[in-house]
């Protein structure tokens, strides 16, 4: 069974994918995670990231080992880089690298792997429309950009870090045009996803409502 949860920046696919896939004892892609780390691995090799050919390059041999536990850890040629593709530049350079066709077909395969039994969790922009078009229950969750930015300072700030609240908010939003705008895979609803507004609601909300339609 594959469960899609797709939607943009910041409305909080990654928390009820976890949970999700925790209460029911799924397997979970973070599928951001790989492109984050393709654009991480690009910026180590200082690749131009113009040049599509050799960010395609960069995403098929993918020196990754996901390592299993509470939280996944990723590891980029050996080095623990979990924290490191958090980073809100390497987002921003993630949502460029995704914009090429090429990266995300080096990419797609790699997803696919995902899917096992008893289950996937697959969380993105597109797992509903390209990477599982056959999924059992799409699910696009979406929040206001003004309420995404401040549950992303919400989570800086208990993490410790220095908040850029103006400057959250203009990369949410240059994120939401770059992913919604490109013409491979843009960010939209499967015509048979269920779309939940998440605006108002709280994670534990948003859970039950994606359980109960489980
Ligand atoms: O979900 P995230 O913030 O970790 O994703 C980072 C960027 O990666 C996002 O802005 C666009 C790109 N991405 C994508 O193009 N397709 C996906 N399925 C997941 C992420």
């Amino acid at each position: 069974m594959i469960i899609t949860i797709d939607g943009p920046s910041g409305v909080g696919k990654g928390t009820v994918g976890q949970k999700l896939a925790d209460k029911l004892g799924f397997h979970l892609l973070d599928s951001g995670a790989l492109y984050r780390l393709t654009a991480l691995a690009a910026e180590r090799q200082k690749v131009d990231f113009a040049d599509e050919k050799a960010l395609a390059k960069v995403a098929r041999e993918l020196d990754v080992v996901f390592e299993p536990g509470d939280k996944i850890k990723y590891l980029l040629a050996g080095e623990d880089v979990s924290d490191a593709i958090r980073q809100e530049d390497v987002g921003m350079n993630a949502s460029r690298v995704g914009a090429s066709e090429q990266v995300r077909e080096a990419l797609l395969q790699l997803q696919r792997n995902f899917a096992r039994a008893p289950g996937l969790v697959a969380d993105g922009r597109d797992m509903g429309t390209t990477v599982f078009p056959g999924a059992s229950l799409k699910i696009f969750l979406s929040a206001t950009a003004e309420e995404r930015a401040r549950r992303r300072i919400k989570q800086l700030q208990a993490a410790g870090q220095a908040v850029d609240a103006e400057q959250i908010l203009k990369d949410i939003k240059i994120r939401d045009k770059q992913d919604r705008e490109r013409l491979i895979s843009p960010l939209k609803p499967a015509d048979d996803a269920i779309e939940i507004d998440t605006t108002s609601m709280s994670v534990q909300q948003v859970l039950d409502v994606v359980l109960a339609l489980v």
